[in-house]
């Protein structure tokens, strides 16, 4: 039975392997934690002296996000923003409903990302925090995926770039599965197959 099916009903009630749905591990848990280290110790680096303001876009970001800042030998204080990705007559649209809890004006900011695919929602973010005129903006993506790439962004550090394929695990989702996972995962195309996992939902939330 497909995990989609097993959300429902009495099943729901069953213990169901985490993992149930995905196909191959893609970058494993030592991995992560390897580049993770390198991604931090570069960012100490270069911030070293001042402060960097670490903007994550929820929800996938939760995993890299928690991992990268206490790595940081800076201080990194950290802003959230819920992102909601929505398919309108066959474009996206990104919103942003909530504001920066903190100025960003005059700081120095590192935008922090899962993972950018057609680029458009960092693309938003990226317009979003330029609006506040922070000093400098960077931007941290753990996964590049630079197949489907539409909107023009430059990632100054990333983890891995991968192949077009969807991943879950670390964070990353597909309708609320995965995200606990340790490792970043390829989905079984069996299971979800690649017409679904590639077109937005009208109306549906991709963070
Ligand atoms: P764009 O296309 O705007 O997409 O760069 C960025 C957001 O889309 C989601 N996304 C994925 N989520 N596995 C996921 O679980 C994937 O392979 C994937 N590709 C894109 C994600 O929310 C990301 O922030
Ligand atoms: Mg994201």
């Amino acid at each position: 039975m497909c995990p989609r099916a097993e959300r429902s009903g009495r099943a729901r009630a069953l213990a169901v392997p985490a993992a149930q749905g995905v196909d191959r591990v893609l970058i494993t848990r030592a991995r992560l934690r390897r580049r993770i280290r390198e991604l931090a110790a570069q960012l100490s680096e270069d911030y070293a002296g001042g402060e960097v303001v670490c903007v994550g876009a929820l929800n996938g970001v939760i995993c890299f996000l928690a991992d990268l800042m206490r790595e940081l030998s800076v201080p990194a204080p950290v802003e959230l923003v819920h992102v909601d990705r929505f398919l309108e007559g066959g474009s996206h649209t990104v919103d942003m409903p909530n504001q920066f809890r903190e100025g960003l004006r005059g700081r120095d900011v590192l935008i922090v990302e899962d993972i950018v695919d057609t680029g458009v929602t960092l693309r938003a973010l990226v317009d979003k925090v330029r609006a506040e005129a922070p000093a400098t903006l960077k931007i941290c993506a753990l996964l590049d995926k630079p197949a489907h790439r539409q909107a023009e962004v430059h990632l100054d550090y990333v983890g891995f770039s991968i192949p077009p394929v969807f991943v879950v695990g670390y964070g990353l989702d597909y309708e609320g599965f995965y995200r606990n996972l340790p490792f970043v995962g390829v989905v079984d195309s069996a299971v979800w197959p690649p017409a679904l996992l590639e077109r937005p939902k009208s109306g549906s939330n991709l963070d």
